[in-house]
């Protein structure tokens, strides 16, 4: 265990049809949502298992209010040596300067397309001038690495994959293409709409010439890939080719439930834990036991069993909504 995914917030200013397609939600009540002081204990007992790398996710966790106060209080954490956000963007343009400023090494953003009619459909907002001007304040923020993420979906976006590659390398980010997952919150997933890993190489391949690898990819979800002028890019195979072998992830969300695995059915409840005002001691060793425990390798089922639509159905997600994206960090 080597890195945590933080949610802190399970709400978000978008509604992106992979991940909440639905028309209404159940959303954490406020009372179960871990304080800033019960996140940083969480992470510290983390960080005391081996955890050195924290990413904070959502929903969108821009919408938590003073994010960038706990921003600070993990990066002045010395176990915790990357410090990363995953973002919608939206509010970017805003938060950038002093999201760095507090600490926060590195960003991804999400950007599916650069059409403003496609994004508008995709998200039943209409967020790209803003989500390109965040990107603009990242990149003149001066982080350590700047991403986007670009999940590639068939006949909707796989026309853009160029466009997107070159917007990349005109702001200095580095674009990763996803493989449109199944997961919580995708009921309208369909195998049909996944455009893979060797798809979208050869799609590439055909525009730029030769890719070359470019490194191991280790515990990453990305394998890396280096066009023959150096831009570098990276695809997260989820789909067709898992990496759940060397995954060294869990989740906790932002009401306190930890997840070993983005695929898992059910969470452990660390938040009872962490208001029972138990010993350091005896949650470290709770959390270890959990771990040892691990079964999960969701995403190497899901590829078993082809014949399988969405992970949940919309009944199930209501039934606990610790199973949607937006609830675990994606
Ligand atoms: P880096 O620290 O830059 O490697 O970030 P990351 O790629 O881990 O994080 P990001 O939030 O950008 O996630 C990119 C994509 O990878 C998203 O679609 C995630 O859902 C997916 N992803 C992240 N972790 C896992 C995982 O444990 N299993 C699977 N199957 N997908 C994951
Ligand atoms: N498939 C692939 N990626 C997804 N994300 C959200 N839902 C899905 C899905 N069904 C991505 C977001 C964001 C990241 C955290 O997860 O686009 O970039
Ligand atoms: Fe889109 Fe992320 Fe919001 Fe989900 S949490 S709707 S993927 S912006």
């Amino acid at each position: 265990m080597r890195s945590l995914r933080l949610s802190v917030i399970d709400r978000c200013d978008l509604r992106c049809r992979y991940c909440m397609p639905e028309e209404s939600y159940a959303w954490l009540p406020k009372s179960d949502i871990l304080s800033f002081d019960e996140i940083e204990r969480a992470v510290s007992l983390f960080a005391e298992l081996g955890v050195d790398r924290v990413r904070i996710t959502g929903g969108e966790p821009l919408l938590r209010p003073h994010l960038e106060e706990l921003v600070a209080r993990i990066a002045d954490m010395p176990s915790i040596r990357d410090l990363a956000l995953t973002t919608n963007g939206t509010q970017l343009a805003q938060r950038a300067v002093a999201l760095r400023h507090a600490g926060l090494q590195r960003i991804t953003i999400s950007l599916d397309s650069l059409r403003r009619d496609r994004l508008e459909q995709l998200t039943r907002r209409d967020p790209l001038a803003s989500v390109l001007s965040g990107i603009d304040a990242a990149a003149a923020a001066g982080f350590d690495a700047l991403k986007i993420n670009t999940v590639v979906m068939r006949g909707f976006n796989d026309d853009e994959i160029i466009d997107l590659l070159e917007y990349g390398k005109r702001v200095g980010g580095e674009v990763r293409f996803i493989e449109y997952m199944d997961v919580g919150g995708a009921t309208h997933w369909s195998q049909g709409e996944v455009v893979t890993r060797r798809d979208l190489l050869a799609l590439l391949e055909q525009h730029y010439g030769p890719i070359a690898a470019d490194g191991p990819q280790g515990a990453a979800p990305a394998a890396r890939f280096r066009l023959q002028d150096g831009t570098r890019f990276g695809i997260i195979a989820s789909v067709s080719q898992p990496f759940c072998g060397t995954c060294d992830r869990s989740r906790l969300t932002a009401d306190g439930m930890w997840y070993l695995c983005l695929y898992a059915s059910a969470g452990h409840d660390l938040r009872t834990h962490l208001r029972a005002h138990q010993q350091p001691e005896a949650l470290l060793d709770y959390l270890r036991a959990t771990w040892n425990g691990r079964q999960e390798r969701g995403a190497e089922q899901r590829l078993e069993d082809p014949a399988r639509g969405a992970l949940f159905a919309i009944e199930d997600l209501r039934e606990d909504p610790h199973r949607e994206m937006h609830t675990r960090g994606g």
